[in-house]
């Protein structure tokens, strides 16, 4: 098995020595950089293989569609195999064991989450809400938490908002204020994130992350691409889908320390989407997760036009790099190139800055962590040509593959048990009835006593204290007769409650929740 070898091998360097990266040091992160062009998908998909090889499941994003080659055997030319022959590699053809996944259940399996999980941070972030409205946000899962109403998919979320604004003194006294101009402007973004198809995310049967972190019998690796072509046109989704997933790992995976191999390797594509304009409070959790993920044997790889796109605090913890090509013609081209370069530990043979600008399509600096866990000089690296196919996988050779997952059939048929939406509506409709009947029995109490009032009046001359007294008597009759039935009316919207909570309660809100980094739920 190849992964008796101590690193996945990238390529040969110009000194003519093979540049691998350590699977013991995988899990230091790393960053895949470079123009348009210039070879990062390519890379990506031979560092996603060779993890795979290594029994290291991988996960990545298929922003333009190639990186679904992945999934076939490879057909080189013998430009590729010459150019495999020139870093003694002999190439064996082979295909990586895929698992096609999609957002909006087309070009891959369906993932989703429910809106509980993805909690009030993400949600705010993929609604683009401003701090006030976040922070209504925010008042609105605690309800939801505290309540016991579980929130799955958009319906619920909406519904919830509903309930919220009509209770917002309530709330506002025992939560947190509510303003309902701000309400209304989550609601005008729910409908935004709906008319993208974001909706198709939320709901049920939810991702379970060992669907994704398979090992087969052959030892290989399952590889996750997520299929993102469409999704693209949705970045804030993107990448509250990616943190969202980001999250779960961290929150869900136990601690290793530093792993023989990573259990998992996550790839970031467009990373620079995950940065844009996202408030400080984000990107400092965000730092946190990918610092601390480490010890639970995830390794997370951003893969980048500029590495100045990353945040530096991030940038700092990303051990292992490699960088394609950059043009240096703008000033910002220029600010990020120096970045760029300043990042490596320099060799004697040639300058970095340069040597970035005159790189080949395929050809990198990498600078990796040695055994020590010190970057090693930065080398100019010929990246080695894939096992498998250059470039997409037909639409006929992607529906092959899904119909031969691991996981087909797991999450295609969506589930809609009773959450927030169905609660609310059954408390509602509870209430409503609850109102009706009273009114009724009000109106008949009242025309009881008229009547009463009335017979008394009549037989008031013939016998005044018997009648009185009848009529006393009757009208207590009628009294005692509404009042069982006025009573059970009163309990049933409480009955009502207390039984949705309950079943509720026998789902999943067992306990209080709590929430982690990101806001996602806590399972431990
Ligand atoms: N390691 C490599 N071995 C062989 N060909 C490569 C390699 N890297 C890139 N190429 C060639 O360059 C093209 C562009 O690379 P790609 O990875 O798609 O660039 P980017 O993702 O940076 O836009 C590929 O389609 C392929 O033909
Ligand atoms: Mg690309």
């Amino acid at each position: 098995m190849p992964d008796a070898l101590p690193g996945l091998f990238l390529g040969q360097s110009d000194a003519a020595q093979p540049e691998n990266l350590l699977f013991n040091r995988a899990n230091r992160h790393g960053v895949v950089a470079g123009a348009t062009g210039t070879g990062k998908t390519v890379t990506l998909q031979i560092m996603a293989q060779g993890f795979s090889d290594a029994g290291v499941p991988v996960f990545c994003a298929d922003v333009k569609g190639d990186l679904s080659g992945i999934s076939q055997v490879g057909a080189p030319n013998e430009k590729l195999i010459a150019r495999a022959a020139e870093m003694g590699l002999t190439l064996t053809p082979r295909a990586a064991p895929t698992v096609f996944w999609d957002l909006y259940g087309q070009k891959g399996h369906p993932i989703r989450t429910t809106v509980s999980e993805i909690g009030p941070v993400l949600m705010a972030r993929m609604l683009n809400l401003n701090e006030v409205q976040e922070g209504v946000l925010t008042v609105v899962f605690h309800v939801a938490d505290k309540e016991g109403l579980l929130l799955l998919d958009l319906d619920d979320l909406r519904s919830l908002l509903v309930y919220v604004g009509e209770n917002a003194e309530r709330i506002g006294r025992e939560v947190g204020n509510v303003a309902p101009a701000s309400i209304a402007a989550i609601q005008r973004a729910l409908l935004q994130v709906e008319q993208q198809g974001g909706d198709a995310f939320f709901g049920e049967p939810a991702l379970k992350l060992e669907d994704m972190i398979r090992v087969g019998l052959d030892g290989r690796g399952q590889v996750n691409v997520l299929d993102s072509t469409r999704l693209m046109n949705s970045p804030r989704l993107y990448a509250a889908f990616l943190l969202w997933l980001l999250s779960e790992l961290f929150e869900q995976l136990p601690e290793v320390g530093d792993p023989e191999k990573p259990r998992l390797v996550f790839f970031f594509d467009e990373a620079h989407l995950l940065f844009n304009d996202a408030p400080r409070a984000l990107l400092e959790k965000v730092e946190q997760v990918v610092r601390l993920i480490r010890s639970k044997g995830v390794g997370v790889y951003f893969v980048t036009q500029n590495p100045a796109d990353i945040p530096d605090s991030v940038l700092a913890q990303l051990g292992n790099r490699i960088q394609h090509a950059l043009r240096a013609y703008t000033p910002s081209e220029q600010k990020g190139l120096k970045a760029a370069s300043q990042s490596f530990r320099a060799n004697a043979a040639f300058d970095t800055a340069e040597a970035i600008q005159a790189l080949g399509v395929g050809e990198a600096l990498v600078s990796v962590l040695d055994e020590k866990g010190a970057p090693t000089i930065v080398a100019r690296t010929k990246i080695r040509p894939p096992a498998s196919r250059l470039g997409p996988a037909t639409d006929t050779e992607r529906a092959a593959v899904m119909a031969a997952s691991p996981v087909r059939g797991l999450y295609e048929q969506v589930l809609n048990r009773e959450s927030a939406a169905e609660i609310l509506a059954n408390r509602h409709s509870a209430a409503d009835q609850a109102e009706i009947q009273a009114q009724v029995q009000a109106k008949a109490q009242a025309e009881a006593d008229k009547a009463a009032a009335a017979q008394a009046k009549a037989d008031q001359k013939a016998a005044e204290a018997r009648a009185k007294a009848q009529a006393q008597a009757e009208a207590r009759a009628a009294r005692e007769a509404a009042k069982p039935a006025r009573r059970s009316t009163r309990e049933t919207p409480v009955e009502a409650l207390t039984k949705s909570v309950l079943r509720t309660a026998g789902s999943t809100l067992t306990r209080e929740l709590m929430r982690g980094l990101l806001g996602g739920l806590k399972r431990r």
